[in-house]
């Protein structure tokens, strides 16, 4: 049967041959410790799962407007006042089935076939692919540990070309943690501001989940003569713990809105209506359970970050400011035979930490990154001690 270029063209997942195997090995009753949680750990909070099981009991499990109920797109619009001080119009935004069907959405509307999109690396792993599947091409920019991970405005400035229709900001991120401060998003501001045709797409996935001393700040909240040009993408998934859920939205001008509309009415449709209500009660409580949450994922983010720069040849620095990952240097133990296995990248290594140690990592190569692995802090203290343990035996070995 014929597939598509477009289709044919996506990779498969790179991690996905060594998640199965530790998924394999735990269901084989091996006692894995797994730091490859991309999603919390914390239930979905009572009062948000109430609502959805009211609504569904109350019979409203009919279709809805494609973008989103009235009710919430107001819950939207009031989310962004109240953590944005920006004012937009429920025409101005569209709740789609995560934030990953936002922003396939959001690269559908705005690339043609050729078309560029600048992603800094490392850079969340379904960028690239979305971006292929619209028939654009990623200009990627490395941004190491070196330098934050953070593009600099002269690589920004240099990876603008005439074919550039977009440029990915990703912060706090996933997968480094970097969160960028308010200085150098004026100063990459500043760089746009030069590239009119250029659209931001702001993935503010995490911007909930910030630990002292960083804090988060948008772009456009701080250069409003961008915001004629930023779409902001956010959602339920990781703030309030509702990855399963599938709630995202994003907000931007009205023509790009109503086009991703269009598009979305003619794919999916609405998410599902019965969490929709739920949704605004969400996006307007009081956020009382974040602040517990918070400090339990810093708590953790600290005894990670520690105990992988106590390993030797990992290097944690900078340490990660935001979402709930690690993203370490390991590039110092790549050359080493440990316990039979060459380790010579990022897969080698993870391969030699799930083998022979029993933890599970992601490869940093996922994301564009071969020298570092990531590790999730979404999971209890005693299994990032023990699984610390591990990696220290395994690395002295
Ligand atoms: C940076 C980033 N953007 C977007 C998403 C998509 O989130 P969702 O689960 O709402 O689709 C994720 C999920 O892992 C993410 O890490």
């Amino acid at each position: 049967m014929k597939i598509s270029q477009k289709a044919a063209a996506l990779s498969p997942s790179l991690t996905l041959a060594l998640t199965a195997r530790a998924k394999a090995m735990k269901a084989d009753g091996i006692d894995v410790v797994s730091f490859g949680a991309g999603e919390p750990d914390f239930d979905t909070p009572e009062f948000i799962k109430e609502a959805a099981i009211e609504d569904l009991h109350k019979g409203l499990t009919k279709y809805t407007a494609a973008r989103g109920t009235p009710d919430l797109l107001a819950a939207v619009c009031e989310t962004l006042k109240r953590d944005y001080a920006m004012e937009y119009e429920p025409s101005q935004i569209v709740v789609s089935a995560g934030g990953k069907h936002s922003l396939f959405n959001i690269f559908y509307v705005l690339v043609d076939d050729g078309d560029e999109v600048v992603i800094p690396a490392p850079y969340w792993l379904s960028y690239p692919e979305q971006v292929k599947a619209a028939g654009g091409e990623c200009k990627f920019v490395d941004c190491g540990p070196d330098q934050g991970f953070k593009i600099t405005p002269e690589q920004l400035r240099s990876a603008i070309t005439p074919r550039t229709v977009a440029f990915v900001l990703n912060s706090p991120s996933n997968p480094t943690g970097a969160v960028y401060t308010k200085d150098e998003l004026l100063a990459l501001g500043a760089v746009l501001k030069e590239f009119p045709k250029v659209t931001i797409i702001s993935d503010d996935l995490y911007y909930k989940l910030v630990y002292a001393p960083a804090e988060f700040h948008s772009l456009p909240a701080l250069m409003p003569e961008l915001r004629d040009r930023t779409i902001i993408v956010n959602g339920l998934s990781k703030a309030y713990s509702m990855t399963g859920w599938r709630i995202g939205w994003s907000a931007g001008p009205k023509a790009v809105m109503t086009a991703i509309s269009n598009l979305q009415s003619h794919s999916t449709s609405n998410i599902t209506s019965f969490v929709q209500r739920a949704a605004s009660i969400a996006l307007r409580s009081d956020h009382a359970f974040l602040t517990g949450w918070r400090e339990t994922y810093d708590r953790r983010r600290n005894l990670l970050v520690d105990g992988l720069n106590a390993l030797p040849g990992v290097t944690c620095a900078p340490p990660p400011l935001g979402a709930f990952y690690a993203f370490p240097d390991v590039s110092g133990t790549y050359g080493r035979n440990i316990q039979g296995i060459e380790v010579t990248d990022s897969m080698t290594f993870a391969q030699a930490a799930l083998e022979k140690a029993l933890v599970s990592v992601v490869p940093g190569v996922a994301f564009g990154e071969d020298r570092c692995v990531r590790l999730s802090y979404a999971t209890s203290e005693e299994a990032i001690s023990k699984g610390l343990g591990r990696l220290a035996e395994l690395l002295k070995s």
